[in-house]
């Protein structure tokens, strides 16, 4: 059996221990692992394919990012060629992909992504590549499964800075708008705001009223509390209004935190300073609960293969990794359910919504 590795789509911590889960479990039944690099660029020569062993995945468990690189432009769908014009042109190499895939004696794909690189994932099963997904994404927003891996370390990375901010808002008696990622999901951000005591958390499940922001840090105000954290999701949505996006052709959300952090200032005159916290959530070591889910997640999709069950994604159902089909998975993107005690518990807790 040779098993083919693709980290495609953002990065996100715990690539790496699946990576090692997957290739450790393939070595341990004689299979041998290799690795295309940059996405699915390893097949379509702006890339390579490397072999995969136990002294390629020593010591990486605790490593962010991906030892095999990734991108978001690597659809070989709709693979991005610049014309010797300069402008560039959207072409189908699939069949070239799926060719090179054979060509290099591959059995089965592992695809490491989120919801666009198992969509592709699920494309290239129609063109007869038999594959197993892996579910990944900071977002959290892949149906199917209880979590993402990289999810919780995002979480962690953005309660830290909200931790943080709490003394300096405090001494200055500012307002600290903080902006996170999570795309049209609002995990991230309810989740670090519930662990970081923010007063206010804005997700794109429940569209904001500024005014009811403001009332909030009024309140809070009068209550000689003389500042106010407030965590929004880069995809929040004001009621009415539209999301944020720093590039709309490439739909690029961003900017929201901003907009918040100007209005409250004009509406309230309270000092307010806002902040994006980017790529940063993306970054650095895998928390101990990525680790483990990445090792988990890397091992049962050897697993699966040993079972057969292709066109599965793995995913946690505690206490088990189950096999889900990538069809039901991609079929329902995952949100902040309205009705979970999490939102229940930051209302018990006086955390505004903003509705
Ligand atoms: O999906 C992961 C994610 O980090 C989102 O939270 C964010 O909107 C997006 O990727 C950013 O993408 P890029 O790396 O292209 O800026």
């Amino acid at each position: 059996m040779r098993i083919a590795l693709s980290t495609g789509g953002g990065d996100a911590p715990g690539l790496n221990a699946v990576i090692r889960g997957a290739v450790l479990a393939a070595v341990h039944r004689g299979w041998q692992v290799a690795g295309i690099r940059r996405g699915y660029g390893g097949l379509l020569g702006d890339d390579e394919i490397v072999p995969l062993g136990a002294k390629e995945v020593r010591g990486i468990t605790h490593l962010g990012g991906t030892i095999l690189g990734t991108t978001n432009r690597g659809d070989p769908f709709r693979w991005r060629q610049q014309q010797p014009d300069g402008t560039w042109i959207d072409r189908d190499r699939s069949d070239e992909a799926v060719a090179a895939f054979r060509g290099h004696g591959l059995d089965v794909l592992i695809a490491i992504g989120g919801d666009g690189s198992l969509a592709i994932a699920r494309r290239l099963m129609a063109k007869g590549i038999p594959v197993i997904g892996v579910p990944k994404t900071i977002d959290n927003d892949v149906g199917g499964t209880v979590a993402t891996f990289g999810f919780d370390t995002a979480v962690a990375t953005a309660t830290e800075a909200i931790d943080k901010l709490h003394s300096t808002a405090e001494s200055h008696e500012r307002v600290m708008v903080v902006e996170v990622m999570g795309r049209h999901a609002g995990f991230i951000a309810l989740n670090s705001g519930l662990a970081g005591s923010a007063d206010v958390i804005l997700i794109p499940e429940i569209p904001f009223d500024l005014s009811k922001v403001c009332e909030k840090i009024r309140n809070r105000e009068a209550e000689g509390r003389h500042f106010s954290i407030v965590v929004v999701a880069e995809g929040a949505v004001p009621k009415g209004g539209t999301e944020s996006y720093l590039d709309s052709q490439h739909r690029r959300l961003g900017g929201m935190g901003e907009r918040v952090a100007q209005a409250i200032e004009q509406a309230t005159g309270k000092e307010t300073r806002s902040l994006v916290l980017g790529h940063l959530q993306r970054g650095g070591s895998p928390t101990t609960f990525d680790r483990l889910l990445g090792l988990r997640f890397g091992a049962a999709a050897v697993r699966f293969i040993a079972e057969r069950k292709f066109g599965m994604m793995v995913a946690l159902q505690p206490p088990a990794i189950v096999a889900v089909p990538i069809e039901q998975a991609l079929a329902t993107p995952k949100r902040v359910p309205l009705d979970s005690d999490s939102i229940a518990t930051a209302r018990d807790l006086g955390i505004s919504f903003g509705d």
